[in-house]
């Protein structure tokens, strides 16, 4: 199968590699630079649990080829907070609300809730926002919205209030 060099910077730290054509990212995370943060669910971009940034967007990790994001920046769970000491706002909040209970899908959670958070800043839609709110200013991250916005991580022990509590935490 063909091969391509491809460099990633992954939590601020670049490593080039050469990459099977057909790796995923979520792989290329776990396997070869030993990142397991990120957790294979289903592996067909329907649980969330493979969630990390890509140039600060919220992507599925296990549908992205690694070789298409050559130049990347990448961050997952693991290089979120100051330095990998300080926790993440989010981290900390996650922790206090105890929103989680076997923690599979937690890191998903929280790198989708950082993706969602710049989203609804940057004045990004949901499908519940209010048709009447100006377009292009921050949208106000009610429970509803970000129950919406969470909607591609799923958790199977039902964590979904002590999350969506733990994201307003945070809400400034
Ligand atoms: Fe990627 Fe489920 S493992 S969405």
């Amino acid at each position: 199968a063909p091969h391509s060099e491809t460099t990633l910077r992954v939590d601020g730290k670049p490593h080039t590699l050469t990459v099977d054509h057909r790796r995923v990212l979520l792989d290329l995370l776990r396997e070869d630079l030993g990142l397991v943060g990120a957790k294979k669910g289903c592996d067909h971009g329907q649980c969330g649990a493979c969630t990390v940034l890509v140039d600060g967007r919220r992507v599925n990790s296990c549908l992205q080829l690694a070789v298409a994001l050559d130049g990347s920046e990448i961050t997952t769970v693991e290089g979120l907070g100051t330095d990998g000491e300080e926790l993440h706002p989010l981290q900390r909040s996650f922790l206090e609300r105890d929103a989680f209970q076997c923690g599979y899908c937690t890191p998903g959670q929280i790198c989708s809730a950082v993706g969602a958070l710049a989203e609804a800043a940057s004045g990004h839609p949901s499908h519940v926002t209010d048709p009447a709110a100006p377009s292009g200013e921050p949208v106000p991250l009610d429970r509803a919205e970000i129950r919406e916005r969470m909607s591609g991580n799923l958790c199977r022990c039902g964590a979904y209030p002590r999350i969506a509590d733990a994201i307003e935490d945070v809400i400034p």
